[in-house]
C-alpha cells in the first residue's frame, strides 16, 4: 500500500488529486492518503478529513486548526501548523509519496523535506523548481527518490521522452494557450481587470497560475521547470502558442521527428500518471475524439506584449538566485494585481525592475534561496505600495 500526502489538497490540483485517488482506489489500486494540507480553506478541508481520515493534516494557522478540530471532533489525527508543520507532514505520516500542489515558493521547503523523509515527489508546484531547481533535483538524485512532473506540459514531455536517450533530444516545445488576452493590443492590456484575467479560455485553475497564464509568465516559469526536470539548456526550449491546448507539449529529436502528447483539458490525467507511474490505469479522463476536434493551430508568442517570457529566460541564463528573485517579484506582482494595487502591464514591469536590481548569488542552500526570495519580495512590495496605480 503506497502512502500519499497531498500538500495543497484544498486547491484546484489538490481536489482533482483526491478525485483521482477516490476512483483508482475503488478500482483496486493500493494507495491511501495519509496526509492533507490547506492554508485557510477550512470548509473544504473539513469535508476532506471526514472522507479520508488522514493520519495528520497541516494548516496555515491555529484558527484553522481549531475550526477543524471543532468540526470533526471524532477524528483523532494530528494537526500540524504553519510552514514547519507543512514540511513535517511527510515524515509524521510515514508517507512514501508526496503530491506537492501548494501555490508558490511555499512548496520549496516541503518538497525538500518530503525527499528527505524518503518520499517520491509528484510535483505540480512549478515555483519550487523555478526558485530551487538545483536543490530539488540534486536532492532527488542524492536520496534516490523519484521526481515526477504533474504540470500538464512537463507530463507531456516526460511521456514523450520515455525510452529516448538525452543525446537524441534536439528541442523541447512547450505549448501555451496564449491566455485570454492573446489578441489584445498593448494599450488594451493596461486596462484589463482581475476578473478578465481570471477567465482562462481552456483550463480551470487556481488564481495565481491563471494570471500567470494571462501574462505568459506561466510559460516562462515552465521553461525554467523544464530545464531542471529534463536537463535541457534554455536555448533548446521553445514556446509555441496553441490556442486549443490539446497538444500539451512536444519533444523534437535530432532526426527532425517530433513526438507530441495530446489529451483533454483535464488535470486528472497528468495527476493520475504521476501517481501511478510507470503504470497507466484506465479512466483518468474522457479521451479526445480526434474526429471532432477540428484544426490545431500554432503561432509564435509576441515578445512585445508578453515580455515575461524573455525575463524568465534571462533569469535562467543568469542562474544562481536570479530565478528565485524573478519568482518572488512575480508572486508579489500577481497578488498586487489581484488586490487592485497595480495594473496588468505593471506585472512585467515590476518583475523586470526586481530582476535588474538583483545580484545573483549561488543558490547553494534552502536558506540562500529563501534569503533571495525575501529580499526580492520586500523590494517588490515596497514598489507596489509606492506605485501610483494608473488604471485603478
Ligand atoms: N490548477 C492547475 O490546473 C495547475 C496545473 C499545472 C500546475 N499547477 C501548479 O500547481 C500549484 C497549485 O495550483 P492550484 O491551481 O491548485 O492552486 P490553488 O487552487 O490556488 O490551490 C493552492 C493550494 O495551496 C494552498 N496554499 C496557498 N498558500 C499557501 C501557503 N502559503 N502555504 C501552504 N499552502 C498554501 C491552498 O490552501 P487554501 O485553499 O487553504 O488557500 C491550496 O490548498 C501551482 O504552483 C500551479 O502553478 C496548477
Amino acid at each position: 500500500m503506497r502512502r500519499l500526502v497531498v500538500l495543497g489538497s484544498t486547491g484546484s490540483v489538490g481536489r482533482a488529486a483526491l478525485d483521482v485517488v477516490r476512483r483508482i482506489r475503488s478500482a483496486g489500486t493500493a494507495l491511501e492518503i495519509v496526509g492533507l494540507s490547506a492554508q485557510r480553506t477550512v470548509d473544504v478541508l473539513i469535508e476532506q478529513v471526514r472522507e479520508v481520515r488522514p493520519v495528520a493534516v497541516a494548516v496555515g494557522t491555529s484558527e484553522v486548526a481549531s475550526a477543524l478540530r471543532a468540526a470533526v471532533p471524532e477524528w483523532r489525527g494530528e494537526v500540524l501548523i504553519g510552514p514547519d508543520g507543512l514540511a513535517a507532514l511527510p515524515l509524521v505520516t510515514g508517507a512514501d509519496m508526496a503530491l506537492v500542489a501548494v501555490v508558490g515558493i511555499a512548496g520549496l521547503g516541503p518538497t525538500l523535506a518530503a525527499l528527505g523523509a524518503g518520499a517520491d515527489v509528484a510535483l505540480a508546484t512549478k515555483e519550487v523548481l523555478v526558485a530551487g531547481g538545483g536543490l530539488v533535483t540534486d536532492a532527488a538524485v542524492r536520496l534516490g527518490r523519484r521526481l515526477v512532473p504533474v504540470d500538464s506540459e512537463h507530463s507531456a514531455i516526460f511521456q514523450c521522452l520515455a525510452g529516448h536517450a538525452a543525446r537524441d533530444v534536439a528541442r523541447l516545445w512547450l505549448t501555451a494557450s496564449g491566455g485570454p488576452f492573446r489578441h489584445l493590443s498593448e494599450d488594451a492590456l493596461a486596462e484589463v481587470s482581475p476578473e478578465q484575467a481570471l477567465r482562462h479560455p481552456t483550463w480551470r485553475m487556481g488564481k495565481k497560475v491563471t494570471v500567470d497564464a494571462a501574462t505568459l509568465m506561466n510559460k516562462g516559469l515552465e521553461i525554467i521547470e523544464a530545464h531542471w526536470l529534463f536537463g535541457v539548456d534554455e536555448e533548446k526550449i521553445e514556446v509555441v502558442i496553441h490556442p486549443q491546448s490539446l497538444i500539451h507539449s512536444c519533444v523534437e529529436f535530432v532526426d527532425g521527428s517530433i513526438l507530441a502528447q495530446l489529451g483533454p483539458h483535464d488535470m486528472r490525467l497528468p495527476i493520475q500518471y504521476a501517481l501511478t507511474y510507470p503504470a497507466r490505469l484506465p479512466g483518468a479522463a474522457v479521451p479526445l475524439d480526434l474526429r471532432t476536434i477540428g484544426a490545431l493551430d500554432f503561432e509564435p508568442p509576441d515578445p512585445v506584449r508578453f515580455p515575461c517570457l524573455a525575463y524568465a529566460r534571462a533569469a535562467l541564463r543568469q542562474g544562481g538566485t536570479a530565478p528565485a528573485a524573478l519568482n518572488a517579484a512575480n508572486e508579489v506582482a500577481v497578488q498586487s494585481f489581484l488586490g487592485g494595487r497595480i495594473g496588468f502591464t505593471e506585472i512585467p514591469r515590476l518583475v523586470r525592475m526586481i530582476l535588474d536590481h538583483h545580484r545573483p548569488r549561488p543558490a547553494v542552500s534552502l536558506e540562500a534561496v529563501l534569503e533571495a526570495d525575501g529580499e526580492a519580495r520586500a523590494l517588490a512590495e515596497a514598489a507596489c505600495n509606492a506605485a501610483p496605480r494608473s488604471a485603478r
